[in-house]
């Protein structure tokens, strides 16, 4: 597998993560039936990656899916493995905050988080008081770093300045080829400010490529010159060949699907490649 800088923070993750987000019939059920259904085929999924390298796991704590990820984890070296998950939105008070990180360390069974993320901003909230309790979380040694997920820019800038004594690390959005949106604004000052982006969504949601001649076209030509990579892999390549730091986290619910995407990783979409597929999927809108 390879490797990138996250951030500043200078711990290295694998060029992709794995999604636990399921769909909301997962999140009711996982909350009244203590994470039965498809639990198995989930947790041989996440295993799949994690023995391919793939040791970057997202999750939250609406999700219903940190104990999924605990079991997955059990009996592997807890330094190894980078746990992402987040806390929800009507959690944002300073004590609210250290509850449901206290929950999620409980859920995930570890005394650590390795990023813990805003899930959506709370208007209702002082951004610079949650921002106090995530430092105050990083000082207890609970969390190693802070990040955030759905602010948009101006919400960023202010808790990037809400922060005293630590530095934003990583921000969460949806990006793919077929959602840019963020590439106005947000992700120009990711880049300048070395703050890392987790794109959520990067294959469309399961939409990608649906009834899209010319993405079809351009992604027959480019999987042959790349020895028959699939529409997945090269939509998850794009990510890496286009930019430094961000790292698609793609759902893994299907082992099959997980060592597929794995498949996205060890090469490069040429830059007319890249424009190719993007000249495609504009030309369709
Ligand atoms: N921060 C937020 O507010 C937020 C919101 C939503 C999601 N997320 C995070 O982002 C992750 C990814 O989002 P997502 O799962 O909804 O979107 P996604 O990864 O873009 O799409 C998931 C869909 O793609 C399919 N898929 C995965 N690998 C594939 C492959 N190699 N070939 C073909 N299809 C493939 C999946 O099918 P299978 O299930 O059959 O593999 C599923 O139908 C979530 O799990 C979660 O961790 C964050």
């Amino acid at each position: 597998m390879e490797f990138r800088e996250f951030g500043k923070t200078g711990h290295k993750l694998p060029l992709f993560g794995m999604g636990t987000y399921y769909d909301p019939g997962w999140i009711a059920a996982a909350k009244l039936l203590r994470m039965k259904p498809r639990s198995d085929m989930h947790l041989k999924a996440i295993n799949t990656g994690l023995d391919n390298g793939i040791n970057f796991i997202d999750t939250a704590e609406i999700y219903g899916t940190e104990p999924l990820v605990a079991k997955a984890i059990s009996g592997r070296k807890r330094n190894d493995i980078f746990i992402a998950t987040k806390v929800w939105r009507s959690n944002l008070e300073y004590d609210s905050v250290i509850k449901a990180c206290n929950g999620s360390l409980k859920n995930l069974q570890t005394s650590y988080i390795d990023l813990y993320q805003i899930h959506f901003p709370n208007k209702r909230v002082k951004i610079s008081e949650t921002m106090r309790a995530m430092e105050y979380l990083v000082k207890e040694g609970k969390i190693r770093y802070i990040g955030i997920s759905n602010f948009s820019l101006r919400q960023m800038l202010e808790a990037e300045e809400a922060l005293k004594a630590n530095e934003l690390a990583s921000t969460q959005m949806p990006y793919s080829l077929v959602d840019r949106k963020i590439e106005k604004d947000i992700l120009p000052h990711c880049r300048e400010a070395k703050i890392a982006i987790l794109a959520y969504y990067p294959l469309g949601h399961g939409k990608l490529g649906s009834e899209n001649a010319s993405l079809s076209a351009a992604v027959a030509d480019i999987s042959r010159n790349h020895g028959g990579k699939s529409l997945s892999q090269i939509a998850l390549n794009w990510f890496y060949s286009k930019h430094e730091n961000v790292f698609p986290i793609p759902r893994a619910a299907n082992p099959l699907h997980v060592t597929e995407n794995v498949g996205s990783v060890g090469w490069a979409l040429s830059t007319d490649e890249i424009s190719r597929l993007e000249g495609a999927i504009f030309s369709a809108k």
